[in-house]
């Protein structure tokens, strides 16, 4: 390890990782307060709000994570032994360890999905609305942006557009895990709004790209808000004095999303200095098919550089507000000889 690894690791394992700045820590602390349950607490108030008001809804609901985000939004959208159709590599169907069918009673069919990319004529071929009863009837579709396992995939807006318009037309909700759609709204240069136009809930994460430590935003109609909130209390997550983390999450939304743009040109770097091609990069998000992503990942961290090993394969690198150029460097020099052989 080098000297400068044994002080200061270079963690790139995801965005998740950032701790809150001091800047983010005072206003926390300057927050005012209330009862959240009680639906009086200012702070909570203004931070879903703010959201809904960005992205185009009519209210929003603070919760815990982007995992309950997700969820209640697909318990709002499917019934019990109804169907939703996302591709194999979402979040929703990967990592949220089965908690659409453990709480929710929801099955999945799924479309293989290029870098996470929508595949519009598998969605079509996949659906199958009013299916009668013999067959499981799909009743929503969710879209990810930007997608994740797919290495930070920005969706095209007119095939967003077009799932849209195949959902409408076979009367389907549509849900979007919107984690990083600060990152989309960003790297593609389109209004938030644009990129959540048709869809009926949106979850947008605050502790991800944007370095706040706790919080999402589900956004939805007035009336599935008010349902989503019966629910978020049910499953145990109604929170009392929360608004020092939606403290933080309002500073994030005022200080932390066109910096974005920094960690998309790192993670350009990223990706150009280790062989990948920089196009299918377009956010924060580089991912690297390597021969044995787990010794890649083993040799990497006793340099101290953190990568994450998702697959036998696939090698993840995330940029974030805690990595600076110095940082990019070091990574770049512990890791081109480890995956360029
Ligand atoms: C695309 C996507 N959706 C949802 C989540 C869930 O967020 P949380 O970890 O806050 O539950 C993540 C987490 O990394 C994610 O990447």
């Amino acid at each position: 390890m080098s000297a400068r690894a044994k002080s200061q690791l270079t963690d790139l394992r995801s965005d998740t990782v950032t701790k809150p700045s001091a800047a983010m820590r005072e206003a926390m602390a300057q927050a005012p307060v209330g009862d959240d349950v009680y639906g009086e607490d200012p702070e909570i108030n203004a931070l879903e709000a703010e959201v809904a008001q960005l992205l185009g809804f009519e209210a929003g609901l603070f919760v815990p994570s982007g995992t309950l985000g997700n969820q209640l939004g697909l318990r709002l959208l499917v019934q019990p032994g109804e169907e939703l159709v996302c591709d194999t590599m979402a979040h929703i169907a990967r990592a949220e360890l089965g908690a659409a069918a453990a709480l929710s009673g929801i099955t999945f069919r799924t479309w293989r999905a290029t870098r996470g990319l929508i595949d519009l004529e598998a969605i079509r071929e996949l659906i199958a609305p009013s299916a009668g009863p013999y067959l499981v009837s799909t009743t929503a579709i969710a879209l990810e942006n930007t997608h994740n396992f797919g290495g930070g995939t920005v969706q095209p807006l007119e095939l967003v557009a077009q799932v849209v318009e195949l959902a409408r037309a076979n009367g389907l909700a549509l849900h979007l895990d919107g984690a990083r759609l600060w990152n989309a709204h960003v790297a593609s240069g389109r209004p938030l709004r644009e990129l959540t136009a048709g869809f009926d809930t949106v979850s947008v994460c605050l502790s991800k790209g944007l370095g706040a430590p706790v919080g999402s935003v589900l956004v939805a109609s007035t009336e599935r808000i008010a349902r989503a909130r019966v629910w978020r209390k049910r499953y145990g997550a109604g929170m009392r004095q929360a608004g020092i983390l939606a403290a933080a999450g309002r500073y994030a939304l005022a200080h932390n999303v066109a910096r974005l743009a920094d960690d998309h040109d790192r993670a350009q770097r990223l990706a150009k200095a280790l062989g990948a091609d920089p196009d299918l990069t377009p956010s924060n998000i580089l991912v690297l098919d390597v021969e044995d992503a787990a010794a890649v990942a083993g040799a990497a961290s006793e340099q101290g550089v953190l990568v994450s090993a998702l697959g036998p394969r696939f090698l993840r690198l995330v940029t974030h507000l805690d990595v600076d150029d110095d940082d990019i460097d070091h990574a770049i020099d512990v890791l081109r000889p480890l995956v360029l052989r």
